[in-house]
């Protein structure tokens, strides 16, 4: 049966109070939890490395998705493996040796995956498939919560899991990122999304009420 995992994005939780920003994700019935890397080059803007995610490893059992927004990924793989990543998205603008990555993640027993732009060409998700254990598609452009859902997501997941599908490679889970709410969360996973990003949309309001509504929304596709 087909799952579907619920990530919120902590980019959108209150960084003076994160401790009791995850406690609600684990209450609301999140999946995973979703930390945003940025280095101010790949992205304008800079977040968290991997002294904070050492920190949040200690107070959570949620497995921890780190997606790399920064240049050069292949430098820090092993600090946010052992700070305690489970699961490590690069992007593939900001890499050179993408499969050489992918499978460094790998080999330290940990989930690979590669991140594409909204303009991103597939063929890089389609060349590179193998080496993943999940593809994100971005439904915005990096760099920041609160933006809009771009609808492109809907073709080129579509795309992307045919792709999958006819090169039996269904275990490669599809990720999306950027402008889901609990309104559009059912056309995106019926467009193929197997993990689910979502920050603003979560956390603006009542957290747990907003993670069961989406939980509702996504069981409604499954049926
Ligand atoms: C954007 C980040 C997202 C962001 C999503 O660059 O990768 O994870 O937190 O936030 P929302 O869901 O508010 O678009
Ligand atoms: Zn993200």
């Amino acid at each position: 049966m087909r799952k579907v995992f619920i990530e919120p994005s902590l980019l959108s939780a209150n960084f003076a109070n994160l401790e009791r920003d995850i406690s609600l994700c684990e209450k609301g019935g999140a999946d995973m939890l979703h930390l945003d890397i940025m280095d101010g080059c790949f992205v304008p803007n800079i977040t968290i490395g991997p002294v904070v995610v050492e920190s949040i490893r200690k107070i959570t059992t949620l497995p921890l998705v780190c997606h790399l927004m920064i240049n050069q990924p292949e430098r820090y793989i092993e600090n946010f493996v052992s700070a305690g990543a489970d699961y490590i998205s690069i992007h593939c603008e900001g890499q050179i040796h993408i499969n050489r990555t992918l499978e460094a993640i790998r080999g330290f027993g940990k989930k690979s995956g590669l991140a594409l732009n909204p303009g991103t060409p597939l063929e890089f998700a389609y060349e590179n498939a193998q080496f993943c254990d999940f593809i994100l598609l971005m439904s915005v452009n990096p760099g920041f919560g609160g933006q809009s859902f771009i609808p492109t997501f809907f073709r080129r997941s579509e795309s992307l899991k045919n792709f999958l599908v006819k090169n039996g490679l269904e275990q490669v889970l599809i990720e999306v990122d950027g402008g889901v709410k609990v309104d559009n969360v059912q056309e995106v996973v019926r467009a193929g999304a197997d993990m689910v990003v979502s920050g603003s949309g979560l956390f603006n309001g009542n957290l747990i009420e907003n993670l069961m509504l989406m939980r509702k929304e996504i069981e409604k596709v499954l049926k």
